[in-house]
């Protein structure tokens, strides 16, 4: 077979920039890396206006011999969409740079700072381990994860601590976002809750904004005791260390997020039916509410799936976790007992899943 016999010119040639685009799209996220790991974002931010090129690479201090390589990592961040770029009036080369939507997230002052969720993502503990999945396939290890550092995901983050603390930065950096849209848009969510426990809550963001916003609801973090032993409550929030798969504190409603996609079918039931016996011993009227993906559920533009996709072999690398459609999640609900489930897809790529005994 020769298939420069078989297809034309332009149809190889395409082939193969496509598979050198796979071979270089490590790049993007390493420019990205590099401008947070040298503050760019906030160098830019700073100075209150576009800043030049000149200007920036100063503000830099890299090495005399290095000048030149500013723009160039500039350029490729402008083609991915993390800054700007206007021409100087009268100057030929010079350019200024300003920040976009996607770089202002990246901020450290800004509430909302997505950088400690990019960074642990691209930290070595975790990118290393893709190394090992085509020899995880064919092994029997439970994770390329646990085959790469010989213990688990959960293991790592509690005796690391430069990666506990990379972990737990990086979910209070999501929760802040998600707390946020769930009390601007999802007010309803929380009508006639007298109590609510945030299993596997982490550090208590979400409870937190919860129990700021309804002062009549009783918040709970639930996580790890070595998670939750140093923090501190508040009038209707606080903190309990236990193991979900054990025993979780009654409440009108449970809130899981992000917590069902890091395990397998067979524990999230044992997860989901902890849940039920605490909200049956409270009231029967309570619920679960779920933030997760589901996948399928609405039309998605090409890159939004594609980060779904990615989400998915995430959870497999790492955990024994999976990213579930409406029917795996249905099948999740039944076999825990619970009746009847309700998806609202307003997560962005996640969404709300109300789900009753
Ligand atoms: C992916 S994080 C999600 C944290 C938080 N819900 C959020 O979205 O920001 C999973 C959480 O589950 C907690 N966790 C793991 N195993 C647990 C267990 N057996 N019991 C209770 N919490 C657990 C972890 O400590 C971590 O805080």
């Amino acid at each position: 077979m020769d298939l420069g016999n078989e297809v034309s010119a332009s149809e190889l040639l395409q082939a193969q920039a496509h598979i050198w685009n796979h071979a270089f799209n490590f790049i993007n996220s390493m420019s990205l890396k590099c401008a947070i790991q040298l503050g760019i974002p906030d160098i830019i931010n700073n100075h209150g206006q576009p800043m030049s090129l000149s200007k920036l690479v100063s503000a830099l201090h890299v090495h005399p011999t290095k000048s030149h390589c500013v723009y160039r990592l500039m350029r490729i961040l402008v083609h991915s969409g993390f800054f700007a770029k206007q021409k100087v009036d009268g100057s030929e080369q010079e350019e200024e740079y300003s920040l976009t939507l996607a770089s202002r997230l990246l901020l450290k002052d800004e509430p909302l700072n997505a950088a400690p969720f990019f960074l642990v993502q691209v930290d070595p503990i975790l990118t290393t381990t893709w190394n090992f999945l085509g020899a995880w396939l064919r092994n029997n290890d439970p994770t390329p994860f646990e085959m790469t550092h010989g213990m688990t995901f959960w293991d790592c983050v509690a005796h690391e601590p430069r990666f506990t603390n990379m972990f737990y930065n990086a979910m209070l950096s999501d929760s802040e976002l998600i707390a946020r849209v769930l009390i601007k848009e999802c007010k309803w969510m929380f009508k006639g809750l007298k109590s609510l426990v945030d299993v596997g809550g982490g550090t208590g963001t979400m409870a937190i904004a919860i129990s700021n916003e309804f002062p009549d609801i009783q918040c709970t973090v639930f996580d790890l005791p070595h998670v939750v032993a140093n923090m501190q409550g508040t009038k209707n929030l606080d903190f309990i260390g236990g193991d979900m798969f054990e025993a979780i504190p009654p409440a009108n409603a449970i809130l899981l997020k992000w917590i069902l996609h890091d395990w397998s079918d067979e524990e999230c039931v044992k997860i989901l039916k902890q849940c039920r016996e605490a909200i049956l011993s409270k009231n029967k009227e309570g619920k679960v509410i779920i933030i997760d993906m589901v996948l399928e559920i609405q039309e998605m533009d090409k890159e939004s799936t594609e980060t779904q996709l990615c989400f998915d072999l995430v959870m497999m690398v790492y955990l024994t976790g999976k990213e579930r459609n409406e029917k795996e999640w249905k099948k999740l609900f039944l076999a825990a007992g619970f009746s009847h489930y309700k998806i609202t897809p307003i997560m962005g790529l996640r969404s709300l899943i109300e789900v009753y005994p």
